[in-house]
């Protein structure tokens, strides 16, 4: 055994409480860290010929790189849709690695069982069917092509072909229509092979995001009974702007399309009575994405998919060897998922629904929503600053009062970063340069808030 690797064998326990004892210091002072660091070249390291051993290279990394971490996991990191780790679901994602389980069938551990408890208490939050069975991905990306994969083969399906089996050109044209579909859903549709193109987009309801649904019932009556993909939204980026999700719904009696819905950060509305409403119809999808590492808390990458027809899913994704195993009647992961060796990934989430339970991530999300509203106050009463939306969910959507150009906006969202106080990311919003807030870490509070808004302030005048 090489005599670095031999030694950090022999002292593994200091090793790891070394790690332990800056992690937890990492932890304790995000708040005060620079919430985003430019990027700035380094001297590039060459391959260390011999290493210098595991204590060493905490220190390398400590010296080297950690200084230009972000403080994505801190309270104020309002870019994106981004999610902290809460204290349990870090404890859950250190010991994934300690166990270091593949989670890709039952033969051997039981860390599968694990992984379908855990589906069935996310099935039960976001109140979706016992039909509803999910599996574990890395993010609301793959859940999306995950899902749109399962539909492709059904639309393969009713049209008496195999997508799986003999490729999409045995499809033919499929349209897939949606309001405001995320870039994922793009992405998504071109790895598949159907296209970016295939997208059809529905006119959305006057100022909002929200799919016109009389305009979405129109475009499948045009189809003349060939069957298509929607996308519904639960949740829009910009906005989060939901779909009526029942009304869509409905439209399958009259039209044969597959509804999928991308509910990413959008479906934990489910986990507040009062915002429970606007996710209502989720579990009449055939297709449910969500994502974990956004407003669960958990470290990346985590997010989950669901379907009401696993039978599809695993003529996909089914992985069939005789040393890995057949797919049965209740497949192991390796047959219903892109990944074939894959991390557990659901113990973090295990842990922190353990740990903190229905109440603790409702309040959570409670929380980051009264945020966002509060933000969207302070922003409504600023000279120079206007909000594009009403503050429906956890993100404020503004821009500037006057002249709201992309340097301009650009401009504000660098001296909000130059600060260290925050970092919020730009977005067009029905054509006009804008910038988001989006509340989703569970350590957020309301001083964060006038923090975050007095530095904006500054920035805007
Ligand atoms: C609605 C929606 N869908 C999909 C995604 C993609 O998520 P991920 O980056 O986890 O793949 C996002 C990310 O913000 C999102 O907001």
């Amino acid at each position: 055994m090489d005599p670095k690797l031999a030694k950090d064998l022999d002292t593994l326990p200091d090793l790891l409480d070394g790690v332990q004892r800056y992690a937890a210091q990492v932890l304790s002072d995000i708040a005060d860290r620079p919430v985003a660091t430019p990027p700035h070249e380094r001297d590039p390291m060459p391959l260390p010929a011999d290493g210098i051993g595991g204590a060493a290279a905490l220190e390398l990394f400590c010296d080297r790189w950690a200084p230009g971490f972000s403080g994505s996991a801190g309270p104020r990191y309002l870019g994106f849709v981004t999610g902290g780790s809460t204290p349990a679901s870090i404890a859950g994602d250190w010991l994934t690695s300690a166990f270091d389980q593949n989670a890709v069938s039952r033969a051997d551990s039981a860390a599968v069982d694990l992984e379908r408890e855990v589906m069935d208490w996310l099935r039960e939050l976001f109140g979706l069917t016992p039909e509803h069975r999910g599996v574990f991905v890395s993010g609301a990306t793959m859940s999306n092509l995950v899902g749109l994969a399962i539909a492709r083969e059904w639309v393969g399906e009713q049209l008496g072909v195999s997508v799986a089996q003999d490729g999409v050109a045995a499809l033919g044209e499929l349209p897939v229509l949606s309001g405001s579909p995320h870039s994922s859903i793009h992405k998504a549709l071109s790895v598949l092979g159907l296209g970016r193109g295939s997208i059809r987009f529905v006119p959305t309801v006057a100022d909002r995001e929200a799919v016109d649904v009389d305009r979405l019932a129109a475009e499948l009556a045009a189809l003349d009974g060939r069957p298509a993909i929607v996308v519904a939204n639960a949740g829009t980026v910009n906005t989060v702007d939901f779909d009526d999700l029942r009304a869509i719904a409905a439209l399958r009696s009259r039209y044969p399309f597959w509804l999928h819905v991308d509910a990413a950060f959008g479906g934990f509305a489910a986990l507040s009575p009062e915002h429970a409403h606007l996710v209502a119809g989720l579990a009449e999808a055939d297709s449910v994405c969500v994502d974990l590492h956004k407003w669960l808390n958990v470290p990346y990458d985590s997010a989950v998919q669901f379907t009401r027809r696993r039978d599809l899913q695993v003529r996909v994704f089914q992985n069939a060897a005789a040393y890995l195993g057949m797919p049965t009647a209740d497949p192991d992961p390796v047959h219903l998922a892109p990944e074939s060796s894959r991390r557990l990934r659901a113990l973090p989430a295990w842990f922190t629904l353990a740990a903190y339970g229905r109440r603790g991530h409702r309040e959570i999300v409670e929380r980051d929503v009264a945020l966002a509203r509060e933000l969207g106050d302070r922003i409504s009463a600023m000279p120079h600053l206007r909000l594009l939306a009403p503050v429906r969910l956890n993100v404020v959507c503004f821009t500037l009062r006057d002249n709201p150009s992309h340097e301009r906006v650009d401009a504000v969202v660098r001296l909000v970063a130059e600060s260290g106080a925050g970092f919020l990311t730009p977005t067009v919003y029905k054509g006009t340069p804008a910038l988001r807030a989006a509340f989703s870490n569970w350590r957020t509070t309301s001083a964060d808030v006038a923090r975050i808004a007095e530095v904006l302030r500054a920035a805007a005048d």
